[in-house]
């Protein structure tokens, strides 16, 4: 009884440890809330029941144990080892432990006679409970209610809007002055700070506002810091926060620029002990960013450049001549291919400002590993949990930010069905709205939280791919919708407007738009809404240069939908997790669709007479098809570069960093895309007309 007992506590206790080192470390699934401790409370129980048995047992040992040590002063015996199996089926041999019996006995946790060693497997397994319950209830005893933080969201030609939380004990508002000034050029001492909003944080709002700063000129440095009504200037920021606005879009003179895109992250995993604000992730992002100023002791960027970089071209051009082909490869892979200069090193003249940073979601995850429940403080405080990150601040304070929600802003696999009164949605939205939405761009439908800007000659749409997504599981498929009737009108009309007015059209879907990935994808995902998806696919491939951009999977890949005679290729990137789990030996990404696409292909081919003739040929290309996959790595994210300068020749570079070491470039030649003239703009000449009207003292931005 006593062994069968002792044989329960070793398998209890090693599959219970077995499965935290696979919450903490692989993948912090939900149900392992359960698992956990009832293995920890088995293990206790048999090896303490065990343990009477073991008392008797220990006695008679203990007088071995002397006689033994007697023998060895007298004759210097050694005593013989111990080995797994014989401890674990036979446990009443009694052995005085060895190293090696008392290393397999804690390994293994044996329970064994001796009491040290009994206590110290009992102090691993508690240990490592009370790392489990640093992990999962961290949030809630490091509430971050305190925190102070301001950060920059859109930023507009001539307007930023900046986000502020700085709270006051003892008071039911908080009135602060934004002050600000312009950079660069001047005598900086001399140029006087002008007074900009005040934001008036309250408790209600959990202490936090975003401000619009209007009034200001394109491509230009400002910086700025917070006063009290009285003038008094606050601690916080200790030194001014600096930002630049975007680009003057009427000036078509060539874009060059990089932004970030990432998805879904948790603090603190995979799991440290007593670390729970480390987002390592952001760590690697910001010695990415501005390598001149960490001072880590990982291999330098060039080593690290110099390892795994595969270079890919990519077209978006559907009809792509194989002598085409070839020399436009040429032209543009030559820079991708000169790895030994490291493009991420800011100081290299040729790498251009990484200008803001697209969050794709799951920027916190409200029930994973536990969900604290659905109401307003429990959203809240992850999403202050996450600007308490001194990991997050070093990249929130020097890059601006845009965020869309994803499911688990809400809860896992969420369908919003267009009402937004269904819990948890108004709660969570309350969260995600005060810290993230209300700092991105202006919703193009009042209240809505997809969006669309665009920054130089680049344009941008941001779904909603939650609030009015279907129950896939009722009603007939056709019916289906991931975007709702009036978004999927506003991305239609934006299309349209944008077709011919930027060069590259960005979409960015929270979830992959590619029906490639597998498993649970194939109900969260563009997969489940085949009609609308087809739809909006041929609507992308009328199109030149559009890319997807997603994140969700928490893997990395570049999808290719082929589009037949006379479309254009579309690209998808998809990139996450910034910092969290991904799934290891498990892979769910199928290579290519079964359904293909025709199209024709012109080829040069030699005549027998030694002239080269061009023939037409038709060929059937899968519709979709990957162009790269990496599942593995906790910390990824892609560098997007648009570099439109060349007009005949406009390219996307991507560069993937995995675990901080870039790990995949691709260079996406684009269409060359005529943008029509500055007359056809005219919806733009209002907000610029408002900006001067701005400058000059007025304030019509309060009349509209
Ligand atoms: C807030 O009030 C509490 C008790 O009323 C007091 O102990 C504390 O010092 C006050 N804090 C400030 C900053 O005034
Ligand atoms: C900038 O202005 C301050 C105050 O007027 C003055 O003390 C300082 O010498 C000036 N610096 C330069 C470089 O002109
Ligand atoms: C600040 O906001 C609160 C709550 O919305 C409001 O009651 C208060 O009047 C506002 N204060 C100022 C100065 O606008
Ligand atoms: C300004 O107001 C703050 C509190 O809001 C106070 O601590 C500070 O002493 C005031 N400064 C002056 C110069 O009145
Ligand atoms: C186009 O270029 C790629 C990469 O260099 C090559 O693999 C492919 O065969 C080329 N296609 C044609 C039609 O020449
Ligand atoms: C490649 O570059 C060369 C010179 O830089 C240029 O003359 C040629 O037209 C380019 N070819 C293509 C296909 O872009
Ligand atoms: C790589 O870069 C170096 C320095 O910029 C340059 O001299 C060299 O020609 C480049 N090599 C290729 C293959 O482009
Ligand atoms: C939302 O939060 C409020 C306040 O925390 C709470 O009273 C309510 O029960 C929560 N749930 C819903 C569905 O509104
Ligand atoms: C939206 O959800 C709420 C809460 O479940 C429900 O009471 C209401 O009837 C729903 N509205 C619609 C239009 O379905
Ligand atoms: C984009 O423009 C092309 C030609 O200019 C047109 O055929 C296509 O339908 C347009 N696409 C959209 C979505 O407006
Ligand atoms: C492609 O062309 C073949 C014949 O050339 C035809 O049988 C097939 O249906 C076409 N497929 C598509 C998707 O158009």
């Amino acid at each position: 009884m006593a062994a069968n007992l002792a044989i329960a506590s070793s398998a209890l206790s090693t599959l219970y440890r077995i499965v935290v080192y696979l919450f903490l470390e692989v993948a912090p699934v939900s149900k392992a809330k359960y698992v956990i401790p009832l293995l920890y409370l088995g293990y206790l129980l048999t090896s303490y029941f065990g343990a009477p048995a073991f008392s008797e047992l220990v006695t008679l040992k203990e007088e071995v144990v002397t006689v033994e040590e007697e023998k060895s002063e007298t004759n210097g015996q050694v005593v013989t080892d111990v080995t797994v199996q014989e401890a674990t089926a036979v446990i009443p041999v009694v052995e005085p432990p060895t190293l090696k019996s008392a290393l397999s006995i804690i390994i293994f946790s044996i329970p064994s006679p001796v009491r040290a060693l009994r206590r110290a497997n009992f102090l691993i397994n508690t240990l490592l409970l009370l790392a489990v319950a640093d992990f999962v209830f961290f949030p809630y005893f490091d509430s971050a209610t305190d925190v102070v933080y301001t950060r920059v969201g859109a930023v507009y030609p001539d307007a930023a809007k900046i986000v502020v939380r700085y709270p006051a004990a003892n008071a039911t508002e908080n009135l602060i002055r934004l002050v600000w000034r312009q950079k660069g050029g001047k005598n900086e001492s001399e140029v006087p700070w002008r007074e900009g909003p005040v934001a008036n944080l309250t408790a209600e709002r959990d202490w936090v506002q975003t401000v619009s700063l209007r009034g200001l000129w394109p491509s230009t440095q400002y910086e700025y810091r917070f006063e009290g009504l009285n003038s008094t200037l606050l601690p916080y920021p200790a030194t001014p926060i600096h930002f630049h606005t975007a680009p003057d879009p009427r000036l078509h003179s060539g874009s060059h620029y990089r932004f970030i895109a990432s998805s879904c992250m948790t603090p603190n995993f995979p799991y440290l002990p007593l670390q729970g604000r480390r987002i390592k992730g952001l760590d690697l992002l910001a010695d990415y960013l501005w390598p001149s100023e960490s001072h880590s002791t990982a291999p330098s960027l060039p080593t690290l450049l110099a390892q795994n970089v595969s270079s890919v071209v990519s077209s978006l051009a559907a009809k792509v001549t194989s002598s085409a082909n070839s020399t436009s490869a040429e032209n543009v892979t030559a820079p991708a291919e000169n790895v030994t200069t490291p493009s991420s090193v800011a100081s290299e003249k040729n790498v251009p400002p990484t200008e803001f940073m697209m969050f794709m979601g799951d920027f916190i995850y409200a029930d994973v590993p536990i969900y604290f429940g659905d109401d307003v403080e429990a959203y809240r405080r992850l999403y202050r949990r996450n600007y308490n990150s001194p990991s997050f601040r070093k990249v929130y304070e020097r890059l601006p930010i845009i965020h869309t929600y994803d499911d688990h802003e809400i809860i896992n696999n969420y369908a919003g069905l267009g009402n937004t009164s269904l819990p948890p949605y108004p709660n969570a939205t309350n969260a995600f709205e005060l810290y993230n939405a209300e700092a991105n761009y202006d919703p193009v439908d009042e209240g809505q939280y997809y969006y669309d800007f665009r920054y130089g000659e680049a344009a941008f749409f941001v779904m909603d791919t939650r609030r009015f997504r279907s129950d896939i599981s009722s009603d007939e498929p056709s019916s289906h919708t991931m975007l709702g009737d009036k978004q999927l009108a506003a991305l239609y009309n934006w299309l349209g407007k944008v077709n011919n007015t930027a060069v590259f059209k960005f979409v960015v879907s929270s979830v992959p738009f590619t029906a490639l990935w597998t498993y649970e994808a194939l109900e969260d995902t563009w997969a489940a809404f085949p009609y609308e998806k087809s739809a909006l696919l041929s609507a992308f491939q009328s199109v030149p240069n559009v890319i997807v951009l997603s994140g969700d999977r928490h893997e990395f890949a570049v999808i290719e939908f082929a589009a037949g005679d006379g479309g254009h290729n579309v690209l998808e990137v998809s990139t996450s997790p910034m910092s969290m789990f991904y799934v290891p030996f498990i892979r769910t990404l199928k290579p290519r669709s079964e359904e293909v696409v025709n199209r024709t292909k012109e080829e040069v081919v030699k005549t027998e007479d030694g002239k080269e003739e061009v023939v037409k040929v038709t060929e059937e290309v899968p519709r979709e098809k990957v162009l790269k996959y990496i599942a593995e790595g906790n910390y990824k994210w892609s560098t997007i570069e648009v570099d439109t300068r060349d007009y005949d020749h406009p390219v996307v570079r991507v560069e993937t960093v995995i675990d901080g070491t870039p790990a995949y470039r691709l260079d996406v030649l684009g269409k060359p895309v005529k943008l029509q003239s500055t007359t056809a703009l005219g919806s733009l000449m209002p907000e610029s007309f408002r900006g001067v009207l701005d400058k000059i003292g007025l304030k019509p931005s309060r009349w509209f």
